[in-house]
């Protein structure tokens, strides 16, 4: 982060307790009735992130994938990798991986009320602390355009690729809802 970044105003999003609650109430609605409950900017963000992965040469059926901030763990359902298992978490711990992957944790860290910015420095140093080296770290965020983010792990990461989201026009600009960037760790 070399630029000043002008922080996000803060929300409860930003607070361990307001996720806590949200996921105890997912799982006694999944308990009660089946619902597999929130999928972050619908299932075409997973469906966006996992065909690139199929298609990219640059990810297989052994890399090693962890899903930052997984909420109900959509995402690895879909990629049907074993991290939900205790053992497999507990390897996180200790575990480095080919792609470390994040929708919406980064942009849920940033609303952090107490000193966001270093919460998202040390955010940024852990994933690529556990990313392997010349590993990938795949994002989806509705909070910063490609070139913050670029711009916000530029020190621990280079830009691979963007994927591709949905555009819409609003008084002759052009936007997306979301942003998909892939990037590559850089060696320190
Ligand atoms: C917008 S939700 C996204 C959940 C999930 N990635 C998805 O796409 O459905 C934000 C997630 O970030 C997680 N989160 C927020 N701050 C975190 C932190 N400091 N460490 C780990 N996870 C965090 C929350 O628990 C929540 O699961």
């Amino acid at each position: 982060m070399t630029e000043e970044t002008e922080e996000l105003p803060s929300s409860k999003l930003g607070t361990k307790e307001y996720w806590d609650s949200a996921y105890n109430h997912e799982l006694s609605n999944y308990k009660r009735n089946g619902d597999i409950g929130d999928v972050w900017f619908g299932e075409e963000s997973i469906e966006r992130v996992v065909t690139w992965m199929l298609e990219s040469a640059l990810v297989n059926v052994q890399s090693s994938v962890v899903d930052l901030g997984c909420g109900n763990g959509a995402f690895l359902l879909y990629l049907q990798v074993d991290l939900i298992n205790d053992e497999d978490k507990e390897k996180i711990k200790t575990s480095e991986f080919d792609v470390t992957h994040d929708k919406g944790t980064y942009d849920a860290v940033s609303l952090c009320p107490e000193d966001p910015k270093s919460k998202r420095l040390s955010y940024i140093k852990a994933v690529h602390r556990i990313t392997k080296e010349n590993g990938l770290f795949i994002i989806t965020s509705c909070n910063w355009v490609h070139h913050e983010l670029i711009e916000h792990f530029s020190e621990y990461f280079s830009k691979e690729h963007i994927i591709p989201t949905p555009t819409f026009k609003f008084g002759g600009k052009v936007g997306t809802q979301v942003t998909c960037i892939v990037f590559r760790k850089v060696s320190k």
